[in-house]
């Protein structure tokens, strides 16, 4: 049966878009809801622009209370009867509690060579670390932050001269290539993880 993928944004949500392309034909998987957790950003417009059901849950109306920002995400996504979450940009921590509710059917995308920066700021970590290659990974999410099984990686070798942005801007597109590949497989209950280039 076709898996009901909702995905989840806080910004320009150019790895949902490439996602949301993937998802048609004989792939096993549909969106059925982008939601975002920040207002009026670019990424709920180009969902809108795709025809996908929209929602935001600004976490800044919850004052720092986690729990009730989690509670109106779930009952956002539950609306939408998901079988698949993407975190794709979402730039949230999510509690252990939220996160076992998932368990099984939530993926993220992060851009580094995980277990290797974790959190943020990871191209610059990278080229400071005096690193020689670097990239992105799909892993399924557990309640430890960017820690559970890897689903793929794709790997670009850093360059004298790289900067955050210019290796951000080479990582990005490879992510857009990784995230649709580990999804399809993931959909069709294949964990086999996916490297790219292959
Ligand atoms: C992507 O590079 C993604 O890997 C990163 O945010 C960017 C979102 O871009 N995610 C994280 O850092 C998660 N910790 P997008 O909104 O254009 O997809």
């Amino acid at each position: 049966m076709t898996k009901r993928v909702a995905i989840l944004i806080s910004g320009g949500g150019s790895n949902m878009v490439a996602l949301a392309r993937s998802m048609t034909r004989d792939h096993p998987a549909r969106p059925c809801l982008v939601v975002s957790n920040v207002p009026d950003v670019a990424g709920l417009e180009r969902a809108e622009a795709l025809g996908i059901p929209t929602d935001c849950v600004d976490h800044r109306q919850f004052n720092g209370d986690r729990v009730a920002f989690e509670a109106a995400l779930q009952s956002a996504l539950v609306e939408h009867t998901p079988d698949i979450l993407c975190l794709a940009g979402f730039m949230r921590i999510l509690t252990a509690e939220f996160v076992t509710q998932w368990d099984g059917r939530m993926l993220n995308i992060h851009p580094s060579l995980l277990p290797k920066y974790k959190g943020l700021n990871t191209h610059a970590r990278a080229i400071e670390a005096g690193d020689t290659e670097a990239g992105c990974t799909v892993h399924e999410v557990t309640p430890e932050l960017d820690d559970g099984p890897i689903l793929g990686q794709a790997r670009v070798p850093i360059l004298p001269g790289d900067t955050p942005d210019t290796l951000a801007g080479r990582i990005l597109p490879l992510e857009h290539q990784l995230y649709p590949a580990v999804l399809r497989r993931y959909a069709a209950g294949d964990r086999t993880p996916v490297h790219l280039p292959s």
